[in-house]
C-alpha cells in the first residue's frame, strides 16, 4: 500500500485525518516531517511532537486564490509545504513573495490586531500546514521565537519582540524594537487599540511624541492623509475601513494634543488638520459611526487654524539683553516671537537688534553687519565673564537662550578675537545682598523662587527635550523655555556662592549658611527639587565647603540638615538616593531637571537612532519615557495657597527673580580665600 500511494501522499491523507483521530505511528510520521521544515527549525522537538497532534493539511489548487484579506480577523498560522505566496499589502501592491518552509499569519494571532496583508497564490496547487489560532496560542504563544521579522522587497521593515511583560490581561504582548518609520506608523494604525482611554501612555503615545526625530511632520501628515481615505467601496471591507479611518482620526488628534502650539509653526500640519477635518465632515454626513469625533477634531483644527493666523500678525517684543533680562514671563517663548538683543563689539559699545527666537548664528551675524553697516567678516563669540570666548555656530538656533548667566554676545572679526575683554559688568556685583534678604522669612523667600521655577519649568514644551537631546539645530527649534529653566538652577546655585564669598564677618556667613539650609529645607517641602539641588549644589561648591571656620560654627542640628541633604544629592548608583525620593512624592513636583537631560543624552549617545533605514524604536521608548515623568511632575498644576505669606511679598518676589552673581569660579574662588585663608 505504502508503495504504491506514496510518502507524500500518505503524509497527506494523514494530515487530512481529524487531529482525534491520528495514531501513533500517524504522529511520528508528521513529527517526522515538522523535523525538516525551515519555519519550526528554532523550536524544540517537544513542541514540534505537540504540533505533530494539531497540524491541518490545507491545499488550493489554483494561483491567484485569496487565502485571507487583509482586514480580516486572524485564525490561524501557516506553513508553506509546497508553492510559494505573494503577500500584498493595500496602495503598496506585492511586498515580498514567501516559499517552501517560510510562515506567515502570526501577526495577528501575536498582537490580536487585523491581518496586516493579504496571502494570494503565487502558482497552482499549493500546500500548506495549518495551525488554528487555539492551538496556536495553547503551544506556541509561550514559546514561539521571541521575535518576529517583516520584510518589503527584500528589505526588513519591521522587527517586532515579545516583551518580557505580559499585558494586564494575560496575552503575551508584542512591542515595536525597530522598523522604517512608515512601517512602524501603519503597525501602530493597525495594532490601536480604541477601547483605551486616549491619554494611557502606550505605543500610541510614544509614537506622536517622539515621531519628529526620525519622521518630520511634513512626512508625517501626507501619510496619515493617505491613510484616511481608506477604501470604502467592498462592503464585506466597510467594517475593515472604516476602522482605519477612525484610527487615523484618533492618531492625529493625539498627534496635535501632544504638539499643541509648535503646530501652528509649520504650515503643512495646519493645512493637514483642515483637510482632515473636511473630508471628516463630509464622510459623517453617511456615516454615522464618524459622527463622534467630529466635534473633537474641530475643536482642534478651529484652535489651531485660528491661533496660527492671530500669531502671525502678533509679535512679541522681549527685551531680553542678557543679565538684565525680566524673566516675568508666564507664556512660552516661541519660534517665531521677536526677541531684542543686544550685540557688543570689540569696543564694548552695541548694537540692539531685533530677530526672532529661532534664528540662526549666520542670520544674527548678518542683521549685526547690516546695522554696522560693515562689510567685514564678523564672527559671533559668547564670552563669558572669565574671557573665555565660544565662537557660535553658524547653523546654531537660539543662540541667547543658552549664554551662561553673566555670558555676553559679541560680534568682531575672526582676526581682532584675541582683543575681545568682557564687560566691566560682566564681573557681578561687588557686594552681598544679605542685608536684603536677611529680613525676609526663609519660607517666603523659598515660595517666591517655587512660584518662579514654576512658571518656568511649566512654560517648557515637551518637544523642547528632544530638541535639547537631540541638536536643536536639527530642527530648526528654540529651546529657549528649558534653557531659561536651566539657567535658573545655575543662577540659584551662584547666588549661594557668591553670597558666601562676599559676606566678610564670620558670624554672618554662619548665618548665611544656616538661612540656605533653611531656604533649600523649605524648597523641599515645597517639592522644588530643582532649586533644593542648586542651593545644595552651591553650597557644596568648593569656594564654599572649604570654608571650615564657618562651617565649624554651624549648629549641629544645622549640620546634620546639610549631610541629609548632601545624601539625596549622593550620584552614586545612578542617584539612587534622589530617585527613589522623587517616586515617593506626588504631583506637582519641580524635578531635578539637570538630572533628566542627562538621563536622556546617555541614551542617546549610546544608542544610535538609525540601523539602515529602520529607526531604533527602543531607544524612542526610552527617552519617551523619561519625558513622561516630566509629564507626570507637571500633572497637577501648582498650588499656590500652600503658604501664606507675609506683607513684604512684592519685595520677596521682585528679590528672587533677579538675583546678582558672579559666575566666574576663580574670582569666586579668590573670594573664598580672602575670608578664610589656606591655614598653614
Ligand atoms: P498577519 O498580519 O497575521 O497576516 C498577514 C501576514 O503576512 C502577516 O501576519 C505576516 O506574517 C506576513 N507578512 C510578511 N511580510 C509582511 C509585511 N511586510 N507586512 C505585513 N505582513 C507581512
Amino acid at each position: 500500500f505504502l508503495a504504491q500511494i506514496g510518502p507524500d501522499a500518505l503524509l497527506r491523507m494523514i494530515l487530512r485525518k481529524l487531529p482525534g483521530q491520528r495514531t501513533g505511528d500517524d504522529l511520528e510520521i508528521i513529527y517526522d516531517e515538522l523535523l525538516h521544515i525551515k519555519a519550526l527549525a528554532h523550536l524544540s522537538n517537544t513542541v514540534k511532537r505537540e504540533l505533530a497532534s494539531v497540524v491541518i493539511f490545507e491545499s488550493h489548487a489554483k494561483a491567484g486564490t485569496v487565502l485571507f484579506n487583509q482586514g480580516e480577523e486572524g485564525t490561524s498560522w501557516y506553513i508553506i509545504q509546497k508553492g510559494s505566496v505573494n503577500v500584498v499589502i493595500y496602495g503598496k501592491g506585492v511586498v515580498c513573495t514567501l516559499h517552501e518552509g517560510d510562515d506567515f499569519g502570526k501577526l495577528a494571532l501575536v498582537t490580536d490586531s487585523p491581518r496586516a496583508a493579504s496571502i494570494v497564490l503565487r502558482e497552482d496547487n499549493c500546500h500548506f500546514l495549518r495551525v488554528d489560532k487555539e492551538d496556536f496560542n495553547r503551544i506556541l504563544r509561550d514559546v514561539e521565537a521571541n521575535t518576529v521579522r517583516l520584510k518589503e522587497h527584500d528589505q526588513a521593515v519591521l522587527v517586532l519582540e515579545k516583551s518580557p511583560r505580559a499585558s494586564t490581561l494575560g496575552s503575551i504582548k508584542y512591542t515595536v524594537i525597530s522598523g522604517t518609520p512608515e512601517k512602524i506608523l501603519e503597525h501602530f494604525l493597525e495594532t490601536m487599540r480604541m477601547d483605551i482611554h486616549p491619554s494611557e501612555p502606550g505605543s500610541v503615545d510614544d509614537f506622536v511624541l517622539m515621531h519628529c526625530v526620525f519622521m518630520p511632520n511634513t512626512q508625517l501628515c501626507p501619510l496619515l492623509m493617505a491613510q484616511y481615505p481608506f477604501c470604502l467601496y467592498f462592503p464585506e471591507k466597510f467594517e475593515y475601513a472604516l476602522n482605519n479611518k477612525r484610527r487615523a482620526l484618533i492618531l492625529a488628534m493625539r498627534w496635535a494634543n501632544t504638539h499643541t502650539y509648535l503646530l501652528q509653526e509649520e504650515p503643512a500640519p495646519i493645512s493637514f488638520l483642515e483637510e482632515l477635518y473636511g473630508s471628516l465632515s463630509n464622510d459623517s454626513r453617511m456615516l454615522r459611526a464618524l459622527k463622534d469625533l467630529v466635534p473633537d477634531l474641530e475643536k482642534i483644527v478651529k484652535l489651531h487654524s485660528e491661533e496660527a493666523k492671530a500669531t502671525k500678525k502678533k509679535t512679541l517684543i522681549r527685551q531680553f539683553s542678557n543679565g538684565e533680562e525680566r524673566l516675568q514671563k508666564k507664556q512660552p517663548i516661541r519660534n517665531q516671537d521677536d526677541i531684542l538683543l543686544k550685540v557688543y563689539c570689540i569696543d564694548h559699545t552695541y548694537t540692539t537688534i531685533r530677530i526672532a527666537v529661532a534664528t540662526t548664528g549666520r542670520e544674527v551675524i548678518s542683521t549685526v553687519a547690516d546695522k554696522l553697516s560693515t562689510t567685514e567678516e564678523l564672527v559671533l563669540v559668547h564670552l563669558s565673564s572669565a574671557g573665555e570666548k565660544q565662537i557660535l555656530k553658524p547653523n546654531d538656533v537660539s543662540v541667547f537662550s543658552a549664554l551662561s548667566i553673566n555670558g555676553r554676545l559679541f560680534a568682531c572679526p575672526r582676526d581682532q578675537l584675541n582683543n575681545l575683554t568682557p564687560l566691566p559688568d560682566q564681573e557681578g556685583p561687588t557686594a552681598g545682598s544679605m542685608s536684603t534678604f536677611e529680613l525676609m522669612s526663609s519660607k517666603d523667600l523659598a515660595y517666591q523662587m517655587t512660584l518662579f521655577d514654576w512658571e518656568l519649568f511649566s512654560c517648557m514644551h515637551e518637544h523642547e527635550l528632544l530638541y535639547h537631546t537631540f541638536g536643536r539645530q536639527n530642527f530648526r527649534r528654540t529651546t529657549a523655555n528649558l534653557d531659561l529653566f536651566l539657567r535658573r538652577f545655575n543662577q540659584v546655585q551662584l547666588w549661594v556662592v557668591t553670597e558666601v564669598c562676599l559676606c566678610g564677618q564670620l558670624s554672618k556667613r554662619v548665618q548665611l549658611l544656616k538661612k540656605f539650609i533653611k531656604i533649600a529645607a523649605h524648597c523641599r517641602e515645597f517639592k522644588n527639587l530643582n532649586s533644593f539641588f542648586a542651593i545644595i549644589m552651591g553650597m557644596s561648591n568648593p569656594a564654599v565647603s572649604r570654608l571650615s571656620q564657618s562651617w565649624e560654627k554651624l549648629p549641629s542640628k544645622f549640620k546634620k540638615f546639610y549631610a541629609e541633604f548632601e545624601n539625596m544629592m549622593d550620584p552614586s548608583r545612578n542617584h539612587r538616593s534622589y530617585r527613589l525620593t522623587v517616586t515617593k512624592l506626588e504631583p506637582p513636583i519641580i524635578p531635578f531637571m539637570p538630572l533628566l537631560l542627562k538621563d536622556m543624552t546617555f541614551t542617546h549617545e549610546g544608542n544610535k537612532t538609525f540601523t539602515d533605514n529602520m529607526v531604533n524604536y527602543e531607544k524612542m521608548r526610552i527617552i519617551a519615557n523619561t519625558i513622561r515623568q516630566v509629564r507626570h511632575c507637571r500633572s497637577q498644576p501648582f498650588n499656590p495657597d500652600i503658604c501664606q505669606p507675609n506683607k513684604n511679598q512684592a519685595e520677596v518676589r521682585a528679590y528672587v527673580r533677579k538675583l546678582c552673581v558672579i559666575d566666574n569660579q576663580r574670582a569666586l574662588t579668590q573670594l573664598s580665600y580672602r575670608l578664610e585663608p589656606r591655614r598653614t
